[in-house]
């Protein structure tokens, strides 16, 4: 089973600034869809779900945010994004919770699949309990 991981993304420096390339030796999965959180609210929590076959890249453009993720079975683990060289792999099956936005945090978001809520488990006993499957 893949596990969540800091992946380095390159990047290009100059006079002029840093450029930074996710391509396909970043990536674990072809992309199928991208989005943004944005205009979070301060001392918002965001997730709180896990996914059954969604794989994600979560990359903080701006600012900074928190990631904890949790494999149902006693694993856990907080990553800090705060880097735009950096991206979180998340595979299927860990819950996640975002939090602590920084002010005017943006974070991308690239997802393997179109977004489907039967991919969602939104209750974290359910999630146990399918882990434990
Ligand atoms: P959700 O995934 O619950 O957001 P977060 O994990 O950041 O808290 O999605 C919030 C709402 O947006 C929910 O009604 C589903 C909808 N949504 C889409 O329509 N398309 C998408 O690609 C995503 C990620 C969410």
């Amino acid at each position: 089973m893949p596990k969540p991981k800091l992946l380095d993304i390159p990047v290009i420096h100059d006079d002029r600034g840093s450029l930074s390339v996710v391509q396909w030796e970043t990536m674990r999965f072809r992309i199928n869809r991208v989005y943004i959180l944005f205009d979070v609210r301060p001392l918002t929590t965001r997730g709180s779900h896990a996914h059954k076959s969604l794989e994600q890249l979560l990359i903080a453009t701006s600012g900074s945010l928190e990631v904890e993720l949790d494999d149902g079975q006693g694993w856990s683990h907080t990553f800090v994004l705060r880097d735009p060289s950096k991206a979180l792999y998340i595979p299927p099956g860990f819950w996640r919770t975002l939090s602590s936005f920084s002010a005017g945090a943006v974070c991308l978001a690239l997802a393997s699949h179109e977004y489907d809520e039967n991919d969602y488990i939104r209750d974290y006993d359910t999630f146990v309990e399918w882990k434990s499957e």
